[in-house]
């Protein structure tokens, strides 16, 4: 979604403001655009497109010096994507300049309230409203009437304002949407998200919600809600540059991928004791948990399925039942909550709306709330009684691969975690448990050896209409998430079915050559998958299918086979996953699509 990078201080503020930029891409946008405080006033050079649209407008612009700047990509909601709709957006007076994330719920009537006294505006934009409130209200000092702004707007926002009558200032304000503020030498800047900053600096602010900050040369001051000064501890990032960077591959999607074994071995090996399993980030007694009436797992499209692989490891290894909702039907559905619930929210990114929202509506049930979240310090760690982290580092690529694969490994640590604390797991199957998931990473090393095979069969396919994904319990939810690869990057129709239910009418969706990959791996499911496979190929359809090493029955049924290492069960999605986000990345790049940046897709969903 939008991205927001502000640098107040005594260098040139473009080339600062156009290389954080750069490091939001991956949020997804349609149009970009800077605002500069300039002796002659306040200037904004904005274009649809993408950066190299905004480059090209800069470079004829004629004099871009400035040392205090905003930059923002737009991810269009209210509006379509246009040179007018782009932010930054001018007051009507140009006296102020914004840049916005976030929808203005309430942003019609106000607008109404303006049109009554006479202000025009240009776009079909929420945030052009926000910039007229601030001529409207001005009293004078930005900060006081930022804040007094604020308390008019509902809904969400990130905002960073500059106003032509406080130079060498920035002041930034958020609910809801991410903001965070870095300081480097030469003066502050502030971000939607980490990589923006990274090249100035590792420590960085989190703004909690409602609260601002005004940056200048000098550094940073941080208000709460009531406007007092508040002083705040800076989280650490031990990133370095490259953890945001290609690093010679191609796309962030690859780079990603080739990560997994690396990150699966830092998910799991920080969570894992003295043969036990550890969460330092949460305290729930042993008494809580055997007290849990009602376990729901909340989240979004990937971190939903692996939710779903959640809820079938729960089951099995701690005996714990557990249901598995979508963030944006939660609230809807009038989840039966008590303060004996516990309610996990899985997200990478920690700000996608619609899970904060259920988060949110879990604690305001009373609900215990525990998430599982990829990014330090995030409005959805920060909401959370308690928290695991995955430790996947900064995932930019739009399609999730190794967050989603840190996740898997929470949810099987989860699952040991609560069956030891239920009494339910032996210290013999917890240990055997343990050692099956710490031999994962070394698995998934082997796994990336299977690129080459994975692109033989993408160039069999890529010319594909539909592509379906059979499967049967956690190969149904691995299924799910391969489907989701090949739909986001490649943009080639595709479904995943749990494989009994093709009977019941999407078998009437089959025709001669429609591939359907049959996700095999779980011994338990073989015979039974064996035959809806049978079922699918007597339709005409070429079958490829993955199952566990050395399964030779699966061999006399599938046109074509591969083969992921052996381990039990309930991990296998971490196996079969692999070979499947290699398959839709080069069908992706066979059909020559943006990998990294798909269409209408955005990295960090920050609106409902
Ligand atoms: O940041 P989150 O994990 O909360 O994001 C949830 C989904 O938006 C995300 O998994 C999305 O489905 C990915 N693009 C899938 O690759």
């Amino acid at each position: 979604m939008c991205g927001i990078v502000g640098y107040a201080g005594s260098e040139q503020a473009v080339p600062i403001l156009m290389g954080g930029l750069a490091k939001l891409e991956y949020r997804g946008y349609d149009s970009a655009g800077v605002a500069l405080q300039q002796d002659c006033g306040l200037t904004v050079i904005k274009s649809k497109g993408r950066l190299a649209e905004l480059r090209r407008q800069l470079e004829t612009a004629g004099d871009t010096r400035g040392t205090v700047g905003l930059g923002h990509t737009r991810w269009a909601t209210h509006g379509e994507p246009s040179d007018l709709n782009a932010h930054p957006h001018l007051s009507q007076d140009a006296r102020f300049a914004v840049v916005h994330n976030g929808i203005i719920e309430n942003y019609i009537e106000l607008k109404q309230m303006l049109l009554e006294k006479g202000y025009t505006f240009q776009s079909q934009t929420d945030t052009e409203v926000i910039v007229n409130l601030l001529a409207y209200y001005d009293t004078g000092d930005l900060l006081d009437t930022v804040l007094k702004v604020r308390n008019k707007l509902g809904g969400s926002y990130a905002l960073g304002v500059l106003s032509a009558a406080a130079p060498g200032q920035i002041v930034a304000v958020r609910k809801d949407s991410p903001l965070i503020v870095g300081l480097c030498k030469s003066g502050a800047l502030m971000a939607s998200d980490i990589p923006a900053l990274i090249a100035h600096t590792r420590d960085y602010y989190e703004l909690s919600e409602r609260e601002a900050a005004v940056l200048t040369k000098d550094g940073a001051r941080f208000y709460n809600v009531n406007r007092e000064p508040v002083s705040k501890t800076p989280y650490h990032v031990d990133w370095d540059i490259d953890a945001a960077s290609l690093g010679g591959y191609e796309h962030f999607m690859m780079k990603e991928i080739m990560e997994q074994p690396r990150v699966l071995r830092d998910t799991i090996s920080s969570k894992i004791h003295d043969g036990e399993v550890v969460f330092p980030d949460v305290s729930l007694t042993r008494a809580q948990v055997e007290a849990i009436d009602r376990l729901y797992i909340v989240a979004c499209g990937s971190a939903a399925h692996a939710g779903m692989v959640g809820k079938h490891v729960i089951r099995r290894v701690a005996g714990l039942s557990a249901e598995v909702e979508l963030a944006s039907e939660f609230r809807y559905q009038e989840p039966l909550l008590t303060d004996r619930s516990l309610v996990v929210i899985i997200s990478q990114s920690g700000e996608t709306a619609d899970s904060l929202a259920a988060l949110r509506y879990a604690r305001e049930k009373g609900a215990k709330t525990l998430a599982v979240v990829n990014v330090l310090g995030s409005s959805i760690a920060r909401s959370a009684e308690h928290v695991i982290y995955t430790n996947a580092g900064p995932e930019i690529a739009v399609a999730t691969t190794k967050a989603y694969s840190c996740q898997l490994a929470v949810m099987y640590l989860l699952a040991v975690y609560l069956g030891r604390a239920l009494g339910r797991l032996s210290d013999e199957d917890n240990a055997s448990l343990l050692k099956e998931l710490q031999a994962l990473p070394d698995k998934a090393d082997a796994l990336l050896g299977c690129k080459e095979t994975m692109q033989y069969y993408a160039a069999q396919y890529y010319g594909a209409k539909d592509i379906f994904l059979i499967g049967r319990n956690l190969d149904y939810a691995a299924a799910l998430e391969a489907s989701l690869k090949l739909k986001e990057i490649s943009y080639i129709h595709s479904e995943a079915y749990a494989a009994g239910e093709l009977k019941h009418g999407p078998i009437a969706l089959l025709e001669r050559g429609t591939l359907v990959v049959a996700l095999a791996a779980t011994v338990s499911m073989a015979d039974k998958l064996r035959s809806n496979i049978l079922e699918v190929k007597a339709r005409g359809a070429e079958v490829l299918a993955l199952a566990q090493e050395g399964d030779e029955k699966i061999k006399t049924v599938a046109d074509a086979l591969f083969e992921v290492p052996r381990t039990p069960d309930i991990f296998t999605p971490s196996m079969t996953i692999i070979p499947m986000q290699f398959f839709a990345y080069y069908v992706a790049a066979m059909r020559g699509m943006d990998i990294d940046k798909p269409r209408n897709l955005a990295k960090s969903v920050t609106v409902e």
